[in-house]
């Protein structure tokens, strides 16, 4: 996790609401529009009927009360403002309380394509529309609740699972291989590389595996984990993860499939 950010988030007013500029709002605006055009026959059905829950604005950054409004009524969730990095501990807290983070700054017109950090756009358009799904609500409340009572060492490995499935989860259906993570369903390059580019791994998802395997926030993904079918998400909550993290822990990671340089372990 980086420890350093070149933005600042804002601070909600008194209201709850957040004052974004014209320019903030031009991002979203182009973002969305780009985005939105790649999900048929790509996302997963779930996150697709999410988003039409959310129902979320084209030409605006959304308010964090309209994307409540539609979690609490399907899941129990809502939304969390925060800085635009935290720490572990407060970001497990806040999914064990079934808050889910929301960095409040949108990215630069620089990093237009590519951010490390996770802005408005990736935790709203990414994550949010599978917070009305009950599987993936339920494992994201376990997982944080797992997270906030582990170890530091543990939480590194519990790091992993979230990247593989939360961040950059595959699932089979009877359609096809399609999306369900989110760091793969706010970037464009990614969304056709993740289905379509030969280059990357798909093996089917172990939890063990998972918790096994080193990964990198800088690049473009060499390995993706696929689900057997959406709902494994609720199974895999209900699993012994941490008796697997002391497993993982035995047995120590696989070899990366990318430059070890700069690798990201948590
Ligand atoms: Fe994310």
């Amino acid at each position: 996790m980086a420890k350093t950010s070149k933005y600042h988030a804002k601070n909600p007013g008194p209201d709850g609401q957040i004052s974004w500029g014209l320019d903030e709002h031009k991002i979203w605006k182009e973002l969305f529009g780009r985005q939105v055009r790649l999900l048929p026959g790509r996302a997963c059905e779930q996150y697709l009927h999410g988003l039409s829950l959310l129902d979320l604005p084209s030409h605006r950054i959304p308010q964090l009360c309209e994307i409540d409004a539609v979690l609490e009524k399907h899941t129990g969730w809502r939304t969390a403002p925060v800085p635009a990095l935290i720490n572990f501990s407060s970001f497990f807290e806040l999914l064990a309380n079934k808050q889910f983070p929301v960095a409040t700054f949108i990215r630069s017109r620089e990093e237009f394509d590519y951010l490390q950090e996770p802005d408005i756009f990736h935790e709203v358009f990414g994550h949010c529309p599978l917070l009305t799904n009950t599987s993936f609500a339920h494992f994201t409340h376990t997982y944080g609740k797992l997270g906030l009572a582990a170890s530091k060492e543990d939480r590194i490995y519990l790091a992993r699972l979230y990247w593989f499935t939360v961040e950059f989860g595959l699932v089979n259906t009877p359609a096809g291989t399609r999306i369900y993570g989110g760091g793969i369903l706010s970037s464009p390059g990614e969304t056709l590389e993740a289905l379509e580019s030969q280059v990357p791994v798909r093996v089917p998802m172990n939890t063990l595996d998972a918790l096994r395997t080193p990964y990198r926030i800088d690049i473009m993904q060499p390995l993706y984990y696929v689900l057997s079918d959406f709902d494994d998400l609720f199974t895999m909550a209900e699993s012994d993860i941490m008796g697997l993290v002391k497993h993982a822990r035995k047995l120590g990671l696989f070899e990366p499939l990318f430059t070890p340089k700069s690798a990201q372990v948590g």
